[in-house]
């Protein structure tokens, strides 16, 4: 049923159930919720599932396990987690890593006895049912406004969340602890279905996630970025080492996600990784790309130092490997492209870039469309994407905070 690699299985079977009975019966809506809860992927979605269960200090004598089942079955397996600190608080992390599980099935898990138990779904092996995903960054300078793209988002039902970058706000720094904090109340208070099931999140690196907003060549080693961008390093186990990286779902699905000038260079090593990343997935139907800075902006200057990196040495990979999408952030604005092809618009041959992270963040004025060739739509609005894949197609929802449709989209897979 249940098999991991490097985490050592416990058996508690009934016991657990046993204990739970003798304490009294205790509704599930009553129990004990964790003050954080991220579910995220390192390995490929459609087995495997990584669990942060966050504890606060007073907890710490708590076992560091989490235990799991499948969906509705009666034994319960523990799971023993590697605890980890929560950087620049007293607040733990337990986390595990669960492998070898069955594709598209419902799994539930649980802190301990006395704390709610929640669900999860491994992602189907194939295309066989539309997978649904909401996307976005730029996601909390208000908890309010988080929470409220989080609610019109989880009315899709989405499998799970990408945010290409600027998470909290925190800049990797212990005075801003709090603004994780409210992060973590509002992921657990929105981001879980009336039925428990919680969406894992994709994550990237932006400018918020590390002390000075840009490497500025003061990063030697993976010890450079874990002290200047603690938070993101410490909380999120994709991508890790070294701030970028790419998540495969079974054949159908790929997320590609960069690291744009943050905690690495555009330039050189990382390039390279995202040459070889797109090459080998030529025949993978959904292949996005996803960072922080955007390669052509609705809001900031054309020219800035991280948009043209991204144009010159990213751009021509997407449209080499036949991209039909790429998502970008940063400007905190609503933007569609026109498809474009070799710095022109080319409805046959263009990569479509959607943006530009205003998820729960104050919006900016944008540049004029009329004005701006690359531009098709731009609106100063915090939205999110919602976008279900299909085997020949996605259709993307651009929604606002109420849930109304601002416009969609419907996107060819790169087979077509
Ligand atoms: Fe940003």
């Amino acid at each position: 049923m249940f098999c991991t690699k490097s985490i050592k299985l416990a058996v508690i079977s009934i016991l657990s159930t046993v204990l739970a009975f003798a304490s009294g019966l205790v509704a599930e809506s009553e129990k004990n919720t964790p003050p954080g809860l991220i579910l995220t992927w390192t390995g490929d979605p459609t087995t495997s599932i990584v669990i942060d269960w966050h504890r606060m200090a007073e907890d710490k004598d708590t076992p560091a396990f989490i235990q799991a089942r499948p969906r509705g079955t009666d034994n319960w397996v523990a799971f023993e987690a590697e605890r980890l600190p929560f950087p620049h608080s007293d607040r733990i992390v337990d986390r595990v890593s669960i492998e070898n599980l069955q594709p598209d099935t419902e799994y539930e898990f649980r802190g301990s006895p006395e704390e709610k138990t929640y669900w999860f779904r491994t992602m189907p092996a194939t295309l066989d049912r539309p997978i649904v995903l909401s996307a976005g960054g730029d996601v909390r300078h208000e908890k309010s406004w988080m929470s409220a793209m989080n609610r019109a988002a989880m009315e899709h039902d989405p499998d799970f969340i990408v945010w290409g970058g600027d998470l909290a706000y925190g800049n990797g720094r212990r005075r801003n602890v709090s603004r994780w904090y409210e992060f973590m109340d509002s992921m657990v208070e929105t981001l879980v279905t009336p039925e428990g099931r919680v969406p894992p999140v994709i994550v990237g690196m932006g400018n918020h996630e590390i002390r000075g907003g840009y490497h500025r060549n003061r990063i030697n080693s993976q010890a450079d970025r874990e002290r200047l961008a603690p938070y993101f390093y410490g909380l999120f186990a994709f991508p890790g080492d070294p701030g970028y990286g790419v998540l495969d779902f079974g054949d159908y699905l790929s997320i590609v996600m960069g690291d744009t000038e943050h905690s690495n260079p555009i330039p050189g090593v990382q390039t390279d990784w995202m040459r070889t990343t797109l090459r080998q997935r030529s025949n993978v139907a959904h292949l996005i790309p996803v960072y922080h800075v955007p390669a052509w902006p609705s809001v900031r200057d054309f020219d800035n130092r991280e948009s043209r990196l991204v144009r010159e040495h990213w751009v021509p990979l997407f449209e080499e490997n036949r991209i039909r999408l790429a998502l970008e952030n940063h400007d905190h604005s609503y933007k569609r492209t026109v498809p474009i092809f070799r710095n022109a618009e080319d409805a046959g041959r263009g990569v479509l870039y959607l943006g530009d992270g205003s998820w729960g963040v104050g919006t900016r004025d944008v540049h004029d469309v009329e004005e701006t060739w690359y531009l098709a739509e731009a609106q100063k609005i915090r939205h999110s994407l919602v976008i279900t894949l299909y085997p020949d197609r996605k259709i993307v929802r651009v929604i606002d905070a109420d849930n109304s449709e601002i416009e969609s989209i419907i996107i060819p897979a790169r087979n077509q």
